[in-house]
Parts: structure tokens; sequence; C-alpha cells
């Protein structure tokens, strides 16, 4: 037995991640809820398919007996998670996602006596949002290990994807989130704005509830963490409006129509190919020290594909840290060199 479930795969995130797979010569078992969703695509891939939903434990614990582990792709993960996340510590398998939700990433932390127990990994995050800024974050404090504050930046050329849009709807109006003196801290949506320094491009970035408000901590040991992203102005305006329509925004009935709203998919291969991602990040201490870094990489699902994979080959070879692990925290602050077309810069 050495193979891997992927579930979701006929998500947007899932099938570019079932496809990457195939392309490599990995032969993961394609899952999802759907069987006629799941079956076309495994039989295009020459991959194995299994239908099941997360609520039907024993076909659940059944799918996951023939495997080594499960990389997670079907979200909102705080939807999700549990049920998968449960199976595999009773089976003793590991777990792998690409949420980017910090209530998950919390969740998740809990589990590490467990999960050491189980001598399995759990490792949410494995895509665009956390492997970059988690291996930017432990690169920072590697440079500055004396470094009380963090501050991390993204900037994505591209569209987003159905899952995307329909976990920030969901998400829409609980506002915002930074990490003060080691806790997560609510603060008002879009609470900061600064100007950022990306080298090849300067924009305004917004503070957002990045997943790294709550990974980095773990991986950096960093108490104080912000997390910017770049809005175009009409939706850095909306932000800014959710702190008093939060409310709306969050009931049954508003959720239900913004999400029928959402279009399916995402970026095609040709915008994938013409995307890029950007992050910078600034780590400080307390007698005035800075240090700056940058990264530039590959669009964001297209970079979500090659890391997710990238840890999945790892833990495929045995290569893996027992207990609640962020990627750089296992693997290091160099894990995302490790993906092709990413350039790494100190200032
Ligand atoms: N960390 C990152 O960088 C990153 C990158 C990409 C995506 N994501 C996240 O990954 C998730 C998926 O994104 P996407 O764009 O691929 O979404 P998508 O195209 O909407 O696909 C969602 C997938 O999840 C499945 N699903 C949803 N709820 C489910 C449930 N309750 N039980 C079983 N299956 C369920 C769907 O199954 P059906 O087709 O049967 O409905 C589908 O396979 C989102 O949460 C997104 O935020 C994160």
């Amino acid at each position: 037995m050495n193979n891997f479930i992927i579930y979701g795969a006929n998500g947007y995130t899932g099938e570019l991640i079932a496809r990457t797979a195939a392309e490599r010569g990995l032969k993961p078992i394609l899952a999802g809820r759907s069987q006629s969703k799941i079956e076309p695509l495994a039989n295009e891939l020459g991959l194995e398919a299994r239908a099941f939903s997360l609520e039907d434990k024993k076909s659940l614990e059944h799918a996951l007996e023939e495997v080594d582990f499960v990389l997670h792709c079907a979200g909102p993960f705080s939807l999700t998670s549990k049920p998968m996340v449960g199976a595999c510590l009773r089976l003793g398998k590991h777990y792998l996602d690409i949420t980017g939700e910090i209530a998950v990433f919390e969740q998740m932390a809990r589990l590490d006596e467990k999960a050491k127990e189980a001598g399995i990994m759990i490792m949410p995050g494995v895509g665009f949002d956390v492997v970059p800024s988690d291996c930017l974050a432990l690169h920072l404090k590697n440079r500055l290990p004396s470094a009380t504050n963090l501050t991390l930046a993204f900037y994505g050329l591209g569209k987003i994807s159905h899952g995307t849009q329909a976990t920030m709807t969901m998400n829409a109006g609980a506002g915002g989130a930074i990490r003060r003196n080691g806790e997560i801290t609510k603060v008002p949506a879009a609470y900061k704005t600064r100007e950022i320094d990306f080298g090849e491009v300067r924009k305004t970035g917004v503070t957002i509830p990045w997943g790294d408000v709550s990974t980095a901590f773990y991986s950096t040991g960093i108490p104080n963490i912000e997390v910017y992203t770049v809005l175009p102005e009409a939706n850095l305006k909306m932000l800014k409006l959710s702190r008093y329509t939060g409310w709306l925004l969050g009931t049954k009935f508003v959720q239900n129509y913004l999400q029928k709203q959402i279009p399916a998919g995402g970026p095609d291969q040709e915008e994938r190919a013409k995307g890029k991602t950007f992050l910078w990040g600034e780590a400080s201490d307390a007698q005035g020290n800075k240090v700056e870094s940058r990264l530039q990489g590959m669009e964001g699902y297209t970079m979500t594909a090659l890391t997710a994979l990238k840890i999945a080959e790892k833990v495929l070879d045995g290569n893996f840290c027992a207990g609640f692990q962020t990627p750089a925290k296992c693997y290091g602050a160099d894990l995302i060199l490790e993906i092709e077309g990413t350039t790494r810069t100190d200032l």
C-alpha cells in the first residue's frame, strides 16, 4: 500500500491537482460525493474512483483503509474537515488539505496530541495558502531569530475559483483577524492599509484574516502577525463597508442568494499560464532590527497543485512529521524553492 486519495477531485482545484498528479505518474484514487462527477474524470485519467459522502462513515473509513493518506480538496473546510480528519485519526492515516481558513487551522492544531498518538501528520494548508507565505515567514525568522513582529503580504495576478469565492463569501461578515501577543485577535475588516513594494510592482495592501495569522505562529513562534493582500478598489470599499453590513452578510437568506451568484470553475489554462504571485514579508524585533524578503512564483492555483503534490510525494516517500504541522515547520523554509518557477530575494 503506497497511495493516497484526493477527495473533492471533481472540484476546480481538486481536478487540477488530479490532472497534475496523473501527469507526474502518480496514481491517487479520485473521490468525491458524486459518482457521476468523479467517474468520468477517473476514467479519463486512468485512475480509480470512489464515491461516498462525508456523512457515510463506513464508506469513508473503507476508502481510507486502502491508502496511506488523504489530500482533502473539498471545501469550505469549516464544513468538511471534521469527518475527514476524524476518520484519519481513527484509522492512522495522514491528513493533508488545502484550507486557508483560520478556524480550521486552529481546530487542527488542537488535534496535535491525538495525531502524535496515532503516528499521523495533520497538515492543513498545503496550497498557495499557506505554503509560500509559511516558508517566507520561517525564512524571515531564520534571518532574525529575535523577531517579535511579522508582516506578510501577497498579491496574485489572476482570477479566483468557485470554491475560493464561496469560502470568502461564507466568511464575508466575520471581520478581520491578526495575531497579537500570541493570541488570534479579532479586528475590523480592512483594519489597516499600507504600501507594499513587491519588487516588480508597488501596491496598497489591506489586512485580511489569511491562514498565516494562525500558521506562522506555529512555524516561527513570532507573537505578532499581520497579513495583507491587494484588492481592487471596489472590493476594498466593499470590505470596509462589511464592518457595518457584516451581520446582514451572515444571514442565511443573503448567504443563499450570494452563493448562488458565484460562477463555477476558475481560471482556465491560458489564464493560469499568464498569472503570477508576489509575496513580501518583514520581520522586526524590539531593538529595531528589521529584515525583508520577497518571493515570486507561479499563478496561485498552479502553485497550489504543485505545492500540494510536492508534499504528497514527500509523504509517499515516508517523509512526514507526526502531529499537527505547518508546511515550513516540517519541511523547512526552503521547501518553496523546490517548486518550479519560484524565486526568493533578501533585501
Ligand atoms: N489554500 C489554497 O491556496 C486554496 C487553493 C484553492 C482552493 N482552496 C480551497 O479549496 C476549496 C475548494 O475550492 P474549489 O475552487 O476547488 O471549489 P469547487 O470548484 O467549488 O469544488 C468544491 C469541491 O468540494 C466538494 N464539496 C463541497 N462541499 C462538500 C461536502 N459537504 N461534502 C463533500 N464534498 C463537498 C464539491 O463536490 P460537488 O461537486 O459534489 O458539490 C467539489 O468537489 C475551497 O474551500 C477553496 O477556498 C484553497
